[in-house]
């Protein structure tokens, strides 16, 4: 780990719902990344950011880290500031991700960039479909998606909600193999970039 520093990872919640689906796959996650000794770990859950459209004049690629005042978009800036990685947990919602994921994201931008960044989703395809769309955003950001991502499919959906949330664990625990690839490549990636980006 460079510098004996650990990156600080960013678990993001794209669904904003209130009953959703999110809060079992999220304590999974939680539950393994929290178990890990080289990263630690932050969350950004897109409900909380609870940003309204998008409406600034100049684009923040263009005006980079200017948040008018407004103290959420500020306290979304500095969070997506202080991680070195992002994992997003994501919906898919006609074959696309959340749009309020979508609204976060085009409110920062420099904050994202050169930054890693991972999936996990889920769906009766796992999510895939919001995936590969998010990962041609986070090159427009860019940032670094990485290979691997972790899909939960209908029927374990269907399984999770049966077993509730204290159950997460064991009901995702065919994914933890898929998971630990994930993270291993992400903190690689984070501390690689957080040098390069230092230099
Ligand atoms: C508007 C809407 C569109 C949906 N479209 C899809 C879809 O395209 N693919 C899919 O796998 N599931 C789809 N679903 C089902 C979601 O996978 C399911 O509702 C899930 O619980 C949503 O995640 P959340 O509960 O964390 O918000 C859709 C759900 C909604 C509400």
């Amino acid at each position: 780990v460079s510098g004996g520093i650990r990156p600080r990872i960013a678990l993001v919640i794209a669904s904003t719902r209130r009953e959703r689906f999110a809060d079992l796959p999220a304590e999974w996650l939680r539950m393994r990344l929290r178990a890990r000794s080289d990263l630690e770990l932050t969350e950004i859950d897109i409900r909380d950011v609870d940003l309204p459209f998008y409406d600034a004049d100049v684009p923040p690629a263009r005006a980079p880290r200017e948040y008018h005042g407004d103290e959420k978009l500020r306290a979304f800036g500095e969070a997506v500031d202080a991680a070195d990685a992002f994992i997003v947990l994501t919906a898919e919602y006609n074959h696309g991700y959340p749009a309020a994921l979508k609204n976060a994201l085009d409110h920062v931008f420099v904050e994202f960039t050169r930054k890693p960044i991972a999936f996990a989703g889920y769906g009766n395809v796992g999510g895939a479909r919001a995936i590969e769309q998010l990962r041609q955003v986070a090159v427009e950001l860019e940032m670094a998606p990485i290979r691997h991502a972790v899909s939960i499919l209908g029927h374990e959906m269907r399984a999770a909600r049966a077993a509730g949330v204290e159950n997460a664990a064991q009901t995702f625990a065919n994914h933890d193999e898929r998971l630990t690839q994930l993270v291993d490549d992400l903190v690689w990636w984070a501390n690689a970039l957080r040098r390069a980006r230092g230099e």
